[in-house]
């Protein structure tokens, strides 16, 4: 929707300072083909503002792509901070690399490659900021992994997760779909997180986010 888009643009500009690394970032996550599914500036900063209302200094990410919503949220770390980000496209971790290290922050980043369900069996560090934005039929699982991952006050993010009101249709085969609606499920009864869910509209449609805080 151009409105969506335009409002998008007036905020970006009025609020976001132009920056270079994740202008790169984007411009070589396009040249090498990766699909332009990068969340929106607005909705990168966003993540890195609560990620800096929280303090955190371990984040995790699932889904990696080109490493954009990666750049925003290693700028929200303290210089002894660490981010780890889950990957299984051996050609979006090479592009994601080197923006991360075009932009500065490539030594506070661990991209493990591989499928993201085998890498999060094989961590066990307590992390204060999760956000998931990968494969949907798998966040229900990535849920429940952040959740073990998480101490008492970690916030998880799961993106996505309205797809232009496709979670509406109890009857789909769509996986994504699916996925999506057994992610509700799982929060509804979660003994350990409390989760709103918020719509969005803007330059990439009509979707929405997940936001909770594990106790
Ligand atoms: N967070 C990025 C966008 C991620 S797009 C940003 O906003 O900039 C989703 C990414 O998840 C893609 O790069 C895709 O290859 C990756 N992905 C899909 N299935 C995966 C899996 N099973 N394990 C790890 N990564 C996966
Ligand atoms: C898709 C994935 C995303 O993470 C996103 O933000 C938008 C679209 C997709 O797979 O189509
Ligand atoms: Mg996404």
């Amino acid at each position: 929707m151009d409105l969506w888009n335009d409002i998008d643009g007036y905020l970006v500009d009025a609020l976001l300072a132009p920056d270079a690394a994740l202008e790169s970032a984007l411009r070589r996550s396009a040249d090498a083909g990766l699909p332009p599914i990068a969340v929106a500036p607005n909705q990168g900063k966003l993540l890195q503002l609560w990620a800096r209302m929280i303090g955190a200094r371990r984040i995790l990410e699932v889904g990696t792509l080109g490493g954009y919503s990666t750049i925003w949220l290693a700028r929200a770390l303290p210089a002894d901070g660490h981010l780890t980000t889950l990957e299984i496209d051996p050609a979006h971790a090479a592009v994601a690399r080197t923006n991360l290290d075009a932009a500065g922050v490539g030594s506070l980043v661990t991209l493990l490659e591989g499928p993201a369900a085998d890498s999060l069996a094989a961590l066990d560090e307590p992390f204060d900021f999760t956000f998931i934005d990968a494969d949907k039929p798998s966040n229900p699982a990535y849920v429940e992994h952040a959740v073990r991952l998480s101490h008492p006050g970690s916030v998880i993010v799961v993106d996505n997760t309205v797809r232009q009101g496709q979670i509406l249709q109890a009857g789909s085969d769509d996986p994504g779909v699916v996925g999506t609606r057994a992610l509700y499920e799982l929060l509804r009864g979660h003994p350990r997180i409390d989760a709103t869910a918020v719509q969005t509209v803007g330059s990439k449609g009509h979707d929405g986010f997940v936001l909770g805080i594990v106790s």
